[in-house]
């Protein structure tokens, strides 16, 4: 694969942390998170579904019945976890090692797709954005790069804006942005 720096950065730097990953995130996630989570799959249609950056598989409880999930991610140790954590709900998920900025699916190959905490680590956002067929023209979204000292506010206003976006691919972009937290 033929990668920026940032990009290479961005796997580095999860692959690294993806063993203590879930203890960092711990409290948080017990006390906001997964109830957030909750609501926002409760709004996603079952269907060909497509998660973004699936890290160590956080949303995996949530998928709607009867949906068929293809979950990626840039980091293979987030991965790992995602796929053990798959084996141990029983969850059935197609989990592939692959960048947002670069797509190897079709278009017309999912319904909707799904991304949670995602976007604010991807170097290159708008290009993710794009891949989803969404093209992201109102949105103040600037390159990682350029985000000296990332604001928090920012990130979680950008990735509140991008928890469910429908109809990837399709031409038909909705975009779920009601879930705010
Ligand atoms: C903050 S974690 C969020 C993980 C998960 N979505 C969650 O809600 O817990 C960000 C994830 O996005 C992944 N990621 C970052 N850039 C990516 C890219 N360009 N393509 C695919 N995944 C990416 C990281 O490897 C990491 O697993």
């Amino acid at each position: 694969m033929n990668e920026d720096a940032f990009t290479r950065a961005t796997r580095a730097r999860y692959n690294r942390i993806a063993v203590v990953y879930d203890l960092m995130e711990a409290f948080i996630e017990r006390t906001a998170f997964a109830a957030w989570r909750q609501r926002l799959w409760a709004s996603v249609p079952a269907g060909r579904v497509l998660e973004v950056g699936v890290g160590t598989g956080k949303n995996l409880p949530y998928y709607p019945a009867g949906a068929q999930v293809t979950a990626i991610d840039l980091s293979e140790r987030m991965l790992e976890r995602a796929r053990r954590r798959a084996t141990d709900l029983g969850v059935r998920v197609d989990l592939r090692l692959m960048d947002a900025q670069r797509l190897a699916f079709p278009a017309g190959a999912f319904d909707a797709a799904v991304a949670t905490f995602v976007f604010c680590s991807v170097p290159d956002p708008v290009q993710g954005l794009r891949e989803l067929g969404w093209e992201p023209d109102y949105l103040s979204v600037r390159r990682r790069a350029d985000l000296q000292a990332p604001q928090r506010p920012e990130e979680l206003r950008l990735d509140a804006h991008l928890v469910a976006l429908g109809a990837a691919r399709l031409g038909r972009t909705r975009l779920i942005d009601n879930l705010e937290f």
